[in-house]
């Protein structure tokens, strides 16, 4: 069953550019007035126009891919087209303006620097595996050398802790500039990388007090995660949402309309129409799905007969109906459950089925679905004769 078609609006398309970050200038294209989208025809093709700060700006090809990926991606978009072109030099000035004021003036929302890549990891219903996944890609992806960190926005039934082996309370210092007690995330160094963490379980004692904080509005609580941390640089922030996830998203839509999601689900055909749910409320506050992930899927013995324990095609029938890619399949394993009460994501240092099925995923993500903001100086921006933005920390 697929959806009738139907394109973005000009809106729509806008707020995905507002994810396209200009490494250098730690600004999103559209705030910097780089790009705009022109027109969206009733057969999808949408037409972008970019200004380039000066014509050969080595950054060109990057803006063009995130772009692409950015906007491609949407299930009414049937082709992208990029209209090239040079910012006058008054133009040039006012952006580099803008920039200027930004990285000085305005308070950041949050404390998630605009060069970090932020992947919400959602579903619709609760047990099909959300925390498993966002702990083996963030150790996946932190194996590969990147600085990752991990937002446990479970307030309730957070299982971060437990699965990535980190206990410690959450320590807090002062900030010099606000003066204001910012928390320190626990860290955890994987290979070259290192895994930054924060939860609630670092704040009580067991999950049965966490219960009690039922009161507490969950929004607040992934808006001080989001406001109060000392993130400091990283590459990509990986966030478990909680089961059923209305006013969470919502809020990070707000907070970070940047996000992309990426929907966990079973291979359960029947179970599709609580996560297309799920992808449905994103794509309302215009957050991108940059993927379905199959959690669960069929059990290979060591015989290598196979168990469809949940079903077969239920992530594929999920990624059409959305028109968002599969990114893989994870079979179900003991060795996932075990790592995770163990705190090895088996993603790390486990072998079988189920730690190639993360680990390639991971490189997809990085390769390709949600690469990272690389930080390629424009030198010609320096030659035109203008300073050079400092990127603060915050962005
Ligand atoms: N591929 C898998 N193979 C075997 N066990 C798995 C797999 N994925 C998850 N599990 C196990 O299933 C249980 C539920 O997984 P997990 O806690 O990751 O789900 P969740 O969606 O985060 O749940 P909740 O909605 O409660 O937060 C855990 O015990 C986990 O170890
Ligand atoms: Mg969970």
């Amino acid at each position: 069953m697929t959806r009738p078609f139907e394109p973005p609006s000009v809106e729509e398309v806008t707020n995905l550019l507002r994810a396209v970050i200009d490494p250098e200038l730690g600004s999103d294209v559209v705030d910097l007035g780089m790009a705009s989208c022109r027109s969206v025809s009733a057969d999808g093709f949408v037409v972008i126009d970019v200004k380039l700060t000066i014509g050969g700006c080595p950054l060109r090809a990057q803006i063009k891919k995130d772009i692409e990926t950015r906007v491609a991606t949407h299930p009414g978009v049937r082709g992208v087209k990029i209209e090239w072109g040079e910012m006058t030099s008054d133009e040039r000035s006012a952006t580099m303006a803008k920039a200027r004021w930004n990285a000085r003036e305005r308070a950041p929302e949050t404390e998630v620097a605009a060069t970090t890549r932020v992947i919400a990891v959602s579903s619709g219903k609760g047990g099909v595996g959300k925390s498993s996944v966002t702990v083996n890609l963030a150790a996946a992806i932190a194996a590969q050398g990147y600085t990752v960190g991990v937002l446990d926005a479970d307030i309730w039934g957070f299982s971060v802790p437990r699965m990535l082996g980190i206990d410690q309370r959450l320590e807090a210092e002062r900030d010099e500039e606000s003066g204001r007690p910012k928390i320190l995330p626990n860290t955890r160094t994987v290979g070259k990388g290192l895994l930054k963490v924060v939860s609630t379980g670092f704040l009580v004692d067991d999950e049965g007090t966490a219960l009690m904080w039922r009161g507490l509005m969950l929004t607040k609580a992934l808006e001080q995660f989001l406001r109060d941390v000392s993130w400091g640089e990283m590459d990509y922030l990986l966030i478990d949402m909680p089961p059923g996830t209305g006013d969470v998203q919502m809020g990070l839509a707000r907070l970070l309309p940047r996000t992309d999601m990426v929907i966990v689900t079973t291979p359960a055909v029947s179970a599709q129409k609580v996560a297309i749910r799920a992808a449905d409320m994103a794509r309302r506050s215009f957050l991108r799905i940059a993927g379905v992930i199959e959690n669960m899927s069929t059990f290979v013995c060591e015989h290598g007969s196979q168990y469809p324990l949940f079903g077969v095609g239920g992530g594929q029938a999920l990624a059409d109906e959305i028109g968002a890619p599969l990114l893989g399949q994870i079979p179900i394993e003991p060795t996932v459950a075990a790592g995770g009460d163990a705190g090895e994501p088996v993603s790390l240092a486990g072998s079988g089925p189920a730690a190639d099925a993360f680990r390639a995923i991971a490189d997809q993500i990085v390769r390709e679905t949600v690469p990272p903001v690389q930080m390629a100086g424009c030198s010609a921006r320096q030659e035109v004769g203008e300073t050079p933005v400092t990127i603060s920390p915050r962005g």
